[in-house]
C-alpha cells in the first residue's frame, strides 16, 4: 500500500426534507450573501428551488442567481459568474443541481479571489490555494462532485474538457442530499449516473499498487450495492430506499475513500471527456461505452486485476486470468445493457467518429503517454476508440 493523506471535510446532510437545512448551513459557513447556481430548470419545476429559497430567507441569507447551466459546463458561464460575484460582493456559492452546476460553482469559487484568468488553474499554470466556500444541494447521484475536490470545465476555444483536481480548496463545505429530489430523474440520467459512479470506483480499482485489500474490498462492496440497487431504481423510480442507496453510493464512489493508498488510473475518464467535449454526449453514458473497451484492451496487457474484479464483483468462475478478464467485460456489458445504456459509439449517437481527432486531443489534454495502469501511446488510444465502434 502507498502512503496517503486523506481528508473528506464535507458535511453530508442526508434524508427526507433536509433541504430545509440549507439556510442554516449556508449562514454557518459565514455567508450572508451567496451566488446561487442552478441548471436548466428541473429544480425550479420540482419545487426544490422554492424550498431552498424559503430556507435561505428564514436564515437571513441573501442571494443572487446564475441559472441555465447546461451539462458539460463551459468556461464562459464561469467567467460570467465570477463577474457577478465580484460586482455583488457575495461571500460564498450555493450550487443546486448536479455535477455540471456544482463544477461551475466550484470554478467560480476558485476564480473570484484570483487576479489572473481562472483557466490558469485548469491549464496547470497556477495552483489553487484558496476559494470562496461552496455548499451543495444535490439533485442527481452521478458525478460525485458533492464530495470531491474536482471541477470539470470545457474551454470553448478548442473544446478542451479538463478536470482540475484539488486536494482541499474545492471540496464543498456541505452537501444536502434528499433522495426524494431524485424521483424526477429521467431513466437515461439515472442509468448514466450509475455508470459514472461505477466508473469512479473502477478508475481507482484498476491499480498497479499491490496489497490494497482494504480499499479493494470497500470498492467491491460499493460496486455490488450499486449493481443490486440499479434494477430496483430503474423499475421503481420513486422507491425511496433504492434512490437513497444509489445516492449514497455515488458519493462514496468519488469522495476519495475508494482511492486511499493506491495509484489511480483515470484513462477511461480522459477518453470519455474527449467524447463529451467533441460530441456533447452525457458523461456517464459515454463511460458505459468507454470502460468496457478500455478493459478489453487491458485484458491483453494486464489481465490480473480485471480478472479479480470479474470474480469478486460479478462471480466470474474462470480460473485463467485472461479468460476471466474477458468474461468480466461481458458481464459488465450485460449489466449496462440491462439498464438501457449504450455500448457502442453508434448507440451513443456518434456516427463516423473522428478517431484521429479524439486521439490527438486526448494526448494534448492528458499527456504522452498517459495511463498509470498501462501507459497509452497514440496507437493504443486509437485501438481503444476503435473497440467502441
Ligand atoms: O439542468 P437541469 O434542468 O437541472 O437538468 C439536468 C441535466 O439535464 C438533469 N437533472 C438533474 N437533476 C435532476 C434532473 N432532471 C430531473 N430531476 C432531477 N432531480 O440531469 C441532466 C444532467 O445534469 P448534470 O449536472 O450534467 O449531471 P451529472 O451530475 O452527471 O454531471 C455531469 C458533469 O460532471 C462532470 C462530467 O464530466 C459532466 O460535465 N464530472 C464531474 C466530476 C467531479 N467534479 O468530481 C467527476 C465526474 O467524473 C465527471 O467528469
Ligand atoms: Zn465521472
Amino acid at each position: 500500500m502507498d502512503n496517503f493523506s486523506y481528508c473528506s471535510p464535507t458535511r453530508y446532510v442526508f434524508g427526507r426534507g433536509v433541504e430545509k437545512e440549507t439556510g442554516r448551513l449556508t449562514a454557518a459557513m459565514g455567508c450572508g450573501k451567496v451566488l446561487m447556481v442552478s441548471g436548466g430548470g428541473s429544480a425550479r419545476r420540482s419545487g426544490l428551488l422554492s424550498r431552498v429559497e424559503d430556507s435561505l430567507r428564514e436564515a437571513g441569507v441573501e442571494w443572487v442567481e446564475l441559472t441555465g447551466i447546461r451539462p458539460n459546463p463551459t468556461d464562459d458561464r464561469v467567467r460570467e459568474g465570477i463577474g457577478l460575484c465580484r460586482r455583488e460582493r457575495v461571500e460564498g456559492i450555493l450550487a443546486v443541481g448536479g455535477g455540471s452546476v456544482i463544477d461551475t460553482a466550484k470554478a467560480i469559487a476558485g476564480g473570484v479571489p484570483y487576479e489572473g484568468d481562472f483557466w490558469d488553474f485548469w491549464a496547470g499554470k497556477a495552483v489553487m490555494e484558496t476559494a470562496l466556500p461552496v455548499g451543495v444541494v444535490l439533485t442527481i447521484p452521478a458525478a460525485g462532485s458533492e464530495g470531491s475536490g474536482n471541477s470539470v470545465i470545457t474551454k470553448l476555444d478548442g473544446m478542451h474538457k479538463i478536470s482540475l483536481r484539488t486536494d482541499m480548496a474545492l471540496r464543498p463545505r456541505f452537501a444536502i442530499m434528499n433522495p426524494e429530489v431524485t424521483f424526477t430523474l429521467p431513466p437515461y440520467q439515472t442509468a448514466s449516473g450509475i455508470a459514472d459512479m461505477m466508473a469512479h470506483i473502477m478508475e481507482r480499482y484498476f491499480t498497479t499498487t499491490e496489497e490494497v485489500e482494504t480499499t479493494d474490498r470497500i470498492a467491491e462492496g460499493v460496486l455490488k450495492a450499486i449493481i443490486a440497487e440499479a434494477p430496483r431504481v430503474m423499475a421503481e423510480p420513486t422507491n425511496y430506499d433504492a434512490r437513497a442507496n444509489i445516492m449514497w453510493a455515488g458519493t462514496l464512489a468519488h469522495n476519495g475513500i475508494c482511492g486511499c493508498g493506491r495509484r489511480e488510473d483515470w484513462s477511461s475518464h480522459g477518453l470519455e471527456h474527449e467524447l463529451s467535449a467533441v460530441y456533447g454526449v452525457t458523461h456517464g453514458a459515454g463511460l458505459a461505452v468507454v470502460f468496457p473497451a478500455w478493459m478489453t484492451f487491458m485484458a491483453e496487457k494486464k489481465p490480473a486485476k480485471i480478472a479479480q474484479f470479474g470474480r469478486r464483483v460479478f462471480g466470474v468462475e474462470e480460473s485463467d486470468n485472461h479468460s476471466a478478464a474477458l468474461e468480466a467485460v461481458d458481464r459488465l456489458k450485460v449489466f449496462f445493457k440491462s439498464i438501457s445504456l449504450p455500448l457502442t459509439l453508434n448507440e451513443l449517437g456518434i456516427e463516423n467518429a473522428d478517431i484521429e481527432l479524439l486521439v490527438q486531443k486526448f494526448h494534448e489534454d492528458k499527456g504522452l503517454p498517459f495511463g498509470p495502469y498501462h501507459p497509452l501511446y497514440p496507437e493504443d488510444t486509437s485501438a481503444i476508440y476503435k473497440l467502441m465502434e
